[in-house]
């Protein structure tokens, strides 16, 4: 009984219990957290049954969010020395990092994330050192092979900001635009930064937004996943912070909506955003509107397409001097009359990484198709020419850029 009495006191002290007249509140919330790869404790503010915080405290510590783990699925899993994650809030993300990576260090603004992370780290035998302060200041001059966040990427007004779970002080999407622009000089060579979040949709196309953010030497691969008018976003966001009801809801939805136009924000993209540090003279930026299903985990997906983007940018010679294969999990749908010598329409479809689809021509699909690993791509598109009777030469040119493509979307490998 005396041991028992002085954990309380130990937690009580710790303020992990509240005491409330002659009852004990647990003030956070302690739940087993693992994978495959991996078995720990999650510590963090209590998550209602709805999944919703009712009127969260200012420094609020998210647990194992639904933004938590689709960031978790969006990093490759290779084995790294070093790893940042970027705002820890309950180490959620440091946990998954323990899997793969040497060293991890993790940092949050909020003393109170910091302080659940390490009972969440400590719980799970994770090491991680954890630091302090906004953005890379607690990292400043030091980088890493994999950087991670899911960043507070709300973009409310400044006179409700407050929630730092979810929300900086930066105009805008300026917080996002910080993180993405200042890993560059973060990041080792062939480093990659990985990033959920928002972005403001204005004007001016928002690939062209987005990709000033980029540093120079960076690919970069970006899925939009959704696309949410000012009205959806607010709502989703207001209802957050558990203000459906409440006598401010009307005004804190009027001043967002004001804000909004006052940025010339007319829409808000979510996404996803994948920065390689490969020193290129001549950065792959891809930036793409997906909102189609993808097999997650899609981590491997965003590796493999910086690695891809290496072989589809061959000296012609050399792309046509490999042999190629066809990625395993590649499918050929067809659909056409019951009968018929031809299909009307022939997709070839991923079923793995992002779900890429493609409808190739004749050509493209009957050298695609021959792509087993046994013949260079030269010796296909010259049998695949002499078969629909057209030029090689011609044939070649015509479908070099739709293979390259191929190559760097995932679809063909090298043999
Ligand atoms: C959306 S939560 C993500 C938490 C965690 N990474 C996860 O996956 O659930 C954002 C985290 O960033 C922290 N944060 C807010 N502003 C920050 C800043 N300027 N620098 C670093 N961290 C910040 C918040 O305290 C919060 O823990």
């Amino acid at each position: 009984m005396r041991d028992l009495l002085s954990v309380t006191d130990a937690l009580l002290a710790a303020g992990l219990l509240v005491a409330e007249g002659d009852q004990l509140r647990a003030d956070v919330e302690i739940k087993p957290y693992g994978d495959d790869d991996f078995a720990g404790w999650i510590c963090a503010d209590p998550t209602p049954l709805d999944g919703r915080p009712s009127r969260p405290r200012p420094d609020f510590v998210l647990g194992a969010s639904p933004a938590s783990t689709t960031l978790a699925q969006l990093i490759p899993r290779q084995h790294v020395g070093s790893a940042l994650d970027l705002g820890t809030g309950c180490g959620i993300q440091a946990l998954h990092l323990s899997a793969h990576c040497d060293r991890i260090v993790a940092t949050d603004l909020n003393p109170r994330a910091l302080e659940l992370a390490r009972i969440t780290t400590g719980l799970s035998e994770v090491s991680a050192e954890l630091r302090l302060g906004s953005l890379y200041e607690p990292v400043a001059g030091e980088r890493f092979d994999l950087i991670v966040t899911n960043p507070p990427y709300v973009m409310s007004p400044p006179q409700h900001s407050g929630l730092v779970y979810r929300e900086g002080t930066e105009t805008g999407d300026g917080l996002m635009r910080r993180v993405v622009a200042e890993a560059t000089a973060q990041l080792n060579p062939g480093g990659t930064l990985i990033v959920l979040g928002n972005w403001a949709i204005t004007d001016q196309p928002w690939q062209e937004r987005l990709a000033e953010w980029i540093g120079e030497g960076c690919d970069a691969l970006v899925l939009q996943r959704e696309v949410l008018d000012p009205y959806e976003y607010v709502e989703l966001w207001l209802a957050d912070a558990g203000l459906v009801g409440s006598p401010e809801y009307a005004t804190r939805y009027a001043e967002w909506l004001d804000y909004f136009a006052a940025l010339g924000i007319t829409e808000v993209g979510m996404g996803w955003l994948a920065v390689r540090n490969t020193g290129r003279a001549q950065p792959e930026l891809r930036f793409e509107e997906w909102p189609h299903a993808v097999h997650q985990p899609v981590g491997a997906a965003f590796a493999a397409f910086f690695d891809a983007v290496t072989d589809a940018r061959r000296a012609t010679e050399d792309l046509l001097a490999t042999h190629w294969r066809l990625h395993p999990k590649v499918i050929q749908e067809t659909l056409g009359v019951p009968g018929a010598a031809d299909p009307q329409h022939l997709v070839l479809r991923q079923q793995y990484g992002f779900g890429r689809a493609l409808e190739p021509g004749t050509a493209l699909a009957a050298v695609v198709g021959a792509c087993d690993g046994d013949l260079s791509l030269a010796v296909l598109i010259e049998a695949v020419a002499s078969i629909v009777e057209v030029d090689g030469v011609e044939l070649r040119a015509e479908l070099l850029p739709a293979l390259r493509r191929l190559v760097s979307d995932g679809f063909l490998l090298p043999a």
